[in-house]
């Protein structure tokens, strides 16, 4: 007998449709399993074989042959064990079952328990998207299924349940589908913990507001890491597309905590620098999301960015102008998003402490050199805001706390609001995403701020990539200040922060 079963499968973030074929016939025992299946699909046969022993069901004495189409996608993981075992059942003259509209997948265990999969949230709009009215899938994956709207999820915890639910008609609970609801204030550590440091706090929020890559030096234990880590807490809140989106990444790299429903928070990533450069961008077979992917729609943090190897710099430079990567392998072709802040922080100097005001430093000019001329200059181009973190005075670190995070988020969502509205034809959603050619018409200047842009480009020599980046930054000092042309105040402040490359790295260059 001849039956198909529905499931699914993935690409990078994208979900398909796959329908698990299963004949049986009479004749010499054998299982074959064609339709490009990867390792971990091919040995489907023995884990369904076991589990379907020890859940009291005959293995036919038949010669199967499963097909997983469309035959020309490759097919990755053990999620068909499910509709395999199903699909089985039924063909080797189970009971019938009426499986229409429903699509299933799952690992199985060797005791007919289902264990998770990764991906199951773009496979569940996939789904949906295909008009499939019900999907099983394990119960780990439940909460996935709680996000979208739209379609009835059942999280199931072993195949035992699904046949009792098709056989006997035993009622089987659906996933609660939860409202989307950000939290008014992320779980994350809050900026009035850091004392003084105002003029990197000021730089922080306008990276928040404009969507801008920053860079902060500065000696060691002066904030920058505890900085960092609170860029999260004054972003705007996530969208329900952009918290999908990131989910829906997580989820294909396997990190989304057990039962966990949607990502929403904007996510913060570190990794260090001794990670591979596949680790950074994504790769391996099937291809997974790397850091810079989990970072989509929060923060890539490169804490003492000249310890990272040149080629993970390298690595970050396409898909820091094209917020997607694609990973080419043999064993398959996958994309995936990758739109964050970067920040990245360093010291002045190996030793630190080049430019503190009391610890003398004890590096070489050309050891200092040597250090700083580890972070490439297309990277250093990319960094649009550049700080410097002094050290804190004492009675600074023992003031009174500074402005609390829910207060910089809400100048941070006014002035996004502004940017969202501007560029609502653009299908933008920030300054830092502006294109040249979008750029010219949407930051007019007063004829002080022309001014000022025009000397500040021939004294700094400023390449036209740089010139783009003071301008964007411009807007959004502007948008912070609820300004619609962009003053000379405005311009003033960018300039100010792209003038540290001059002290650093190119110190024969007059400062303006
Ligand atoms: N500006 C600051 N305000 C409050 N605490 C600070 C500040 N700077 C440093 N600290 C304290 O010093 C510790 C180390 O700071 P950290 O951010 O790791 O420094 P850096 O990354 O610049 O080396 C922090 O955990 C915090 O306790
Ligand atoms: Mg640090």
């Amino acid at each position: 007998m001849f039956c198909s079963v529905l499931s699914m499968g993935i690409s990078g973030i994208r979900g398909y449709m796959v329908t698990v074929e299963v004949d049986c016939q009479r004749g010499m025992p054998r299982f074959e399993l064609v339709g490009l299946p990867d390792a971990a699909v091919k040995e489907a046969r023995d884990r369904v074989r076991s589990a379907a022993r020890n859940l009291g069901l005959d293995w036919p004495e038949a010669q199967v042959l499963v097909n997983l189409a469309p035959a020309d996608t490759r097919k990755t993981g053990p999620l068909y064990d499910l509709p395999i075992l199903l699909g089985l059942f039924i063909a080797a003259g189970g009971r019938q079952m009426d499986l229409s509209g429903c699509a299933f997948i799952g690992e199985l265990s060797l005791d007919g328990s289902l264990r998770p999969v990764n991906g199951a949230l773009s496979m569940i709009l996939a789904a949906r998207q295909a008009g499939v009215e019900k999907v099983f899938l394990p119960l780990e994956n439940g909460g996935e299924g709680s996000a979208i709207p739209g379609i009835r999820v059942y999280p199931v915890s072993s195949a035992k349940e699904i046949l009792d639910h098709f056989l006997r008609g035993r009622e089987l609970p659906t996933a609660q589908e939860l409202s989307f609801s950000p939290p008014p204030v992320p779980p994350v550590p809050d900026f009035s913990e850091v004392r003084g440091q105002e003029n990197a706090k000021r730089a922080m929020e306008i990276a928040a507001a404009g969507g801008h890559n920053i860079l902060l030096i500065g000696p060691p234990g002066t904030g920058k890491s505890m900085l960092a880590r609170r860029l999260p807490s004054i972003l705007p809140s996530l969208s329900f597309a952009e918290s999908v989106e990131t989910t829906q990444v997580h989820s294909a790299a396997g990190v989304l905590p057990r039962g966990a429903s949607l990502v929403e928070v904007p996510p913060f990533r570190s990794p260090h620098h001794t990670i591979s450069p596949a680790g950074l961008a994504g790769g391996g077979a099937p291809p997974r999301p790397g850091e810079i992917s989990l970072a989509h729609n929060g923060v890539l943090f490169l804490d003492e960015l000249p310890e990272f190897p040149r080629i993970a710099m390298e690595v970050l430079r396409q898909p820091l102008e094209d917020g997607v990567i694609t990973i080419s392998r043999s064993a398959g072709r996958a994309s995936f998003p990758c739109r964050f802040i970067l920040v990245a922080a360093m010291n002045p100097c190996p030793c630190g402490y080049f430019g503190h005001p009391t610890q003398p430093c004890r590096c070489s000019p050309a050891k200092r050199s040597v250090y700083l001329s580890k972070v490439s200059g297309p990277l250093l181009d990319r960094l649009d805001l550049h700080v410097e973190m002094p050290p804190v005075e004492y009675k600074e670190l023992n003031a009174a706390p500074g402005e609390p995070s829910a207060l910089i988020r809400q100048r941070v969502e006014a002035a996004r609001q502004l940017q969202r509205e501007r560029y609502r034809e653009l299908g933008i959603p920030c300054n830092g995403r502006l294109t040249p050619a979008a750029l010219r018409k949407h930051c007019p200047l007063t004829p002080e701020a022309q001014r000022l842009l025009e000397l500040a480009y021939d004294k700094l020599g400023l390449s036209g990539r740089s010139y783009d980046r003071l301008l964007r930054i411009s807007r959004t000092i502007a948008d912070l200040g609820g300004e619609e042309v962009i003053g000379s105040d405005a311009v003033a402040e960018a300039v100010q922060y792209r003038s540290l490359d001059r002290k650093y790295w190119q110190p024969d260059l007059k400062e303006l």
